[in-house]
């Protein structure tokens, strides 16, 4: 019996989809990185940068799963990320929406492998969720100190500075 039967094919789907998801976040993070370089915000341009990445680590896992179950990947169209934000705050508000919306998709995705007693799939996509509610807490957090010195000037740089050092030590 090949494996790939006992993996239903709405999950498949699924998590196929997420391939996509995941790759249109890192895009996103890659046109943000560019957008605060240019800008002289070379700190949070290694941020965007660093979370791009691991977008793309999301990406793989979710392929070698697929074929881990005997199921090929497939690659369909992404669309092209925003690439002009009025500022960092609306960039970020920007950002904290994304992580936001992948913290549900990743809970959507587990009440679906949980529909189809999907154990396999369930313990796989548990691995996402602590790592994506820090994604997601960050996210907001560096929103809100941006709100605080009110998105620009003395302000603006210590927090670039600080997701610059970030960025470094995770990198
Ligand atoms: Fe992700
Ligand atoms: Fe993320």
């Amino acid at each position: 019996m090949s494996f790939r039967k006992s993996l239903d094919n709405q999950v498949a789907e699924a998590l196929n989809e997420q391939i996509k998801i995941e790759a249109s976040a890192a895009f996103l993070y890659f046109s943000l990185a560019s957008w605060a370089n240019v800008r002289g915000l070379t700190g949070m341009a290694s941020w965007f940068r660093g979370e791009a990445h691991g977008e793309l680590t999301h990406m793989n896992l979710f392929v070698d799963y697929l074929n881990d179950r005997d199921y090929q990947a497939k690659f369909g169209t992404i669309e092209a990320p925003t690439c002009e934000w009025d500022s960092p705050i609306a960039a970020f508000d920007m950002v904290r929406t994304q992580e936001h919306v992948l913290l549900q998709r990743m809970s959507d995705l587990i009440d679906l492998a949980d529909k189809h007693k999907d154990h396999l799939t369930h313990s796989f996509l548990t691995q996402f969720v602590p790592q994506q509610i820090a994604d997601t807490a960050e996210a907001d957090d560096v929103h809100d100190r941006l709100m605080l010195v009110g998105g620009d000037g003395h302000g603006l740089i210590l927090i670039d500075q600080e997701l610059g050092r970030e960025a470094e030590t995770e990198a």
